[in-house]
């Protein structure tokens, strides 16, 4: 059983200025925590140390946080059992947490209750550390007290004015309520969408209403403390391939085939390419069939294991100490809900004489101790629409997922979800790299120490794009420095 501390006499000296470090903090810390500080000498700076690792000062604080920050490593607030990977041939890849072989899902409607009910609970747990957490009522209560509340909801409606004020629709397992948010408290809630789960701080109002005085996001820690590789090496990421389309860029990645394997670029170059041990695909590796009308007036491969065995080819001539590792995307050969597993039998065959790990979407990999989040990206576009914010700016979008701690929350748009009985789209751990692509583009940013990267495509602009007036931003490489965490762009462009 777990014990909290506030204010008990602590027999130790070490203990007791421990204890009321954090007390002085309104912070609860469990007891097998104050030990571990104490163990570690240096009690008063090591506790000081504990608590600047938070963004927000934390409701209360376990031996396993602890234990991260003292140890150097970044908070986790949940740690699922690493899997073992598949197939790791002279590499260091750990996969962490994906669906690939653990869907559970019929499809009933009490599969989507469980996965709703999943996400809320995951989320409100990331929430219910915050500070201004602390009194959180059930909605069910809220209307009842006076002076200033705290609820957790899932937003359910959202409902703009055109004067600027908005209502938001929430609830919780209790009951449902609507949250005023005036003008000047919008923050946030400018980009709020249905089905993400929120904090509200603020009053009863007449009426029901709870008016909002803060609106608050699981998010990620501030300072999240970078994690590399002891040894030397570099990932590259390579999204989008399509390859089976007229409009794959042969000639580009013929280049970038050329470099990887050694035999092309200047002395530099050379050297980055000899140290590329790992190549990340996140989805869209073929061009597939059936996607959308008249796709077939565009391929100029029609069979789609004839699309994979092509890229097969083109990874023949790789170095022997590259590992690639492929997800599928909304063109591949897999089921199209989120999450989605990694290729079946029938298309991992075809790689059989390349080294290839198969990963699922999204999946979160430890890359020789680099954590990954990498994503395809269909939900990219919801946000865009919701938000009116430009697709060629995917790291924006990309910076609201961390700060929802959710891929794709809402439901019903064009982002299909599966009703697995957990919620693997929750982002319940803190990357070093989050990587996406899906909208064509190349964009290279960072979040709260967290690199972001959207990772070009090999395809041209397709006549679709091009009524819909969007130019992609094709052959490009993002490279990450395993070491240091350095990223860097290679361009293959004419
Ligand atoms: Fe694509």
């Amino acid at each position: 059983m777990l014990t909290w501390y506030m204010s008990i006499p602590a027999k130790m000296d070490e203990r007791r200025k421990v204890i009321e470090y954090f007390q002085k903090n309104s912070v609860f810390i469990q007891s097998e925590a104050v030990d571990f500080i104490v163990e570690q000498g240096q009690c008063l700076r090591n506790a000081k140390k504990v608590l600047d690792c938070y963004d927000e000062k934390p409701l209360n604080i376990l031996l396993d946080d602890v234990q991260e920050i003292l140890d150097g490593r970044q908070i986790a607030e949940v740690k699922p059992k690493p899997m073992k990977a598949p197939v790791t041939s002279g590499s260091h890849i750990e996969i962490i947490e994906d669906v690939t072989g653990n869907s559970c899902c019929e499809g009933s409607m009490y599969d989507f209750a469980t996965l709703f009910k999943d996400r809320y609970e995951r989320l409100y747990n990331l929430l219910h550390r915050r500070q201004e957490m602390k009194n959180v009522v059930l909605l069910k209560n809220a209307r009842q007290r006076e002076g200033e509340i705290s609820v957790i909801g899932m937003v359910s409606g959202i409902n703009r004015s055109k004067n600027g004020r908005v209502l938001v629709d929430i609830e919780d397992e209790s009951d449902t309520a609507t949250v005023y948010i005036p003008e000047e408290k919008m923050g946030v809630a400018a980009s709020l969408v249905e089905d993400e789960v929120i904090g509200i701080t603020g009053k009863s109002g007449r009426g029901g209403l709870l008016i909002a005085e803060s609106i608050i996001r699981p998010d990620i820690p501030v300072n999240k403390k970078k994690q590399t590789a002891s040894g030397e090496g570099y990932v590259a990421f390579l999204s989008d391939v399509h390859i089976g389309s007229k409009t794959f860029l042969q000639e580009e990645w013929q280049h970038f085939v050329r470099w990887v394997s050694g035999k092309a670029g200047n002395e530099r170059q050379r050297k980055v390419a000899q140290g590329i041990k790992y190549l990340i695909l996140p989805g869209d590796i073929v061009e597939g069939i059936g996607i959308y009308p008249h796709q077939e007036e565009d391929l100029l491969i029609e069979d789609i294991y004839g699309q994979y065995e092509a890229l097969a080819r083109e990874f023949q001539s790789l170095p022997d100490h590259i590992t690639v590792i492929m997800q599928p995307g909304n063109h591949d050969a897999v089921r199209l809900a989120l999450p989605q597993p990694a290729f079946e039998n029938d298309v991992r065959d075809i790689f059989s004489d390349v080294n290839a790990l198969f990963i699922g979407n999204p999946c979160y990999l430890s890359v020789e101790g680099v954590e990954m989040l990498v994503y395809h990206g269909q939900s990219l576009f919801d946000f865009s629409t919701r938000l009116g914010i430009d697709q060629n700016r995917p790291t924006d979008i990309m910076k609201i997922m961390l700060q929802c701690r959710h891929l794709a929350p809402v439901y019903g748009d064009v982002t299909p979800l599966a009703p697995e009985r957990k919620d693997y789209m929750v982002i319940d751990r803190v990357p070093d790299i989050f990587v996406t692509g899906h909208v064509h583009t190349t964009a290279l940013d960072r979040y709260r120490g967290v690199l972001l990267i959207n990772a070009s495509t090999w395809q041209a602009q397709t006549e679709y794009q091009k009524m819909m007036n969007f130019v992609p931003d094709p052959a490009k490489v993002p490279i990450v420095n395993l070491q240091n965490g350095h990223a860097s762009l290679m361009d293959f462009g004419r």
